[in-house]
């Protein structure tokens, strides 16, 4: 029997799931799986629990199988559900391209875009996106800001229209990627610690502090002990953290030291309480990346933004040297002062 055969169908569509579900099942469905809780998935859609409770027991009716696991507070979909949720993701970004489709119609004035940079990313992207918002006031924006190893996911899911990451995950082969600003990696301090002092610090040297770093999952954590496995050295960690921000008070606490982005010191400059050391090999000269799927076809909108972001980038590189000139003018020692001799 072919699908037309089958009065379960109707001109090749499944006639019965088009008459017994809803997009809006489906949207609490999807958010139910993304989120891993009814209570989470209830208030991103504004619903009551019962609502979406109920609604979850009509779709799984209709599909005629068991489409969620329930065991403690976790909540995992079955096999069937995954199926589904595979399907609704699917028929969401269908309908997601054509709404960005009919808004490029209407001339870029209306639409949606997906943004995903890693946590060291947002130091730069909320001005980018204020600039761009400014220009595209009706468009919406959702900013995803997580470490690399989600983003990974992100993309393997399809669940952004571009983002941002510090390196080239070797593990994704199928990207479109463009080089973009600078992102400088620096042995940072507090101001007055006693390697302030000194030039060319040896790794071998450095590695006689203690450290605090970002979570397993950080780009920039990945590099950091990169650039100590090289000398063979595995650096002493104290402490990890999850936040640049939180690592910052933990260095001028006086809790170790820290390599980061150059970017974290945007906002307060050469003049807060972080020192920047001299250490071999560094600033160890990194770059952003702002990438999408090879072959996605991206939004006017997303296209429009690539653009924008990209025009930027000659104002950051400018704000990296000025920043790492200013850093490195603090750690010289002030000239000495002339004695006039009265004869
Ligand atoms: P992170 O990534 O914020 O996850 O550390 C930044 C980077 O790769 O430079």
């Amino acid at each position: 029997m072919t699908d037309n055969d089958n009065p379960r169908f109707k001109g090749g569509i499944p006639d019965y799931l088009i008459r017994h579900t809803t997009f809006r099942q489906m949207q609490i469905f999807e958010a139910i799986v993304r989120l891993g809780s009814f209570t989470r998935a209830a208030e991103e859609l504004f619903l009551t629990q019962p609502t979406v409770s109920s609604q979850i027991k009509k779709l799984t009716n209709v599909m005629g199988l068991p489409l969620l696991d329930q065991s403690g507070r976790s909540i995992k979909p079955t096999d069937a559900g995954n199926d589904l949720y595979q399907a609704i993701r699917k028929i969401f970004d269908c309908l997601s391209d054509l709404d960005t489709r009919l808004a490029g119609l209407k001339g870029l004035q209306r639409g949606r875009l997906r943004l995903a940079v890693v946590t060291t990313a947002k130091y730069f992207t909320p001005e980018i996106l204020g600039d761009f918002c400014r220009e595209h006031p009706a468009v919406d924006v959702t900013l995803k800001v997580t470490n690399r190893d989600e983003m990974i996911d992100r993309i393997q899911n399809n669940e952004d229209d571009l983002y941002i990451l510090g390196q080239l995950p070797s593990k994704l082969r199928h990207l479109e990627a463009h080089r973009f600003a600078p992102n400088p990696l620096i042995v940072m301090a507090p101001k007055g610690h006693p390697l302030c002092k000194e030039a060319n610090i040896s790794i071998e040297r450095l590695a006689k502090e203690l450290f605090v770093f970002r979570e397993l999952g950080s780009g920039i954590r990945d590099a950091a002990m990169k650039a100590f496995s090289e000398h063979g050295i595995v650096p002493n960690v104290r402490m990890e953290l999850g936040s640049n921000e939180a690592i910052k008070h933990a260095v001028v606490g006086g809790l170790g030291l820290t390599i980061s982005s150059l970017h974290t010191l945007t906002l307060e400059g050469a003049s807060g309480p972080i020192a920047m050391l001299d250490v071999q090999g560094f600033p160890i000269q990194r770059k952003w990346y702002i990438v999408h799927p090879k072959g996605k076809e991206l939004s006017l909108i997303a296209k429009r933004f690539l653009e924008f972001a990209m025009a930027s980038e000659p104002v950051i590189s400018a704000r990296m040297q000025s920043l790492l000139k200013d850093l490195s003018a603090c750690k010289k020692p002030a000239p000495a002062k002339r004695t006039m001799q009265i004869l």
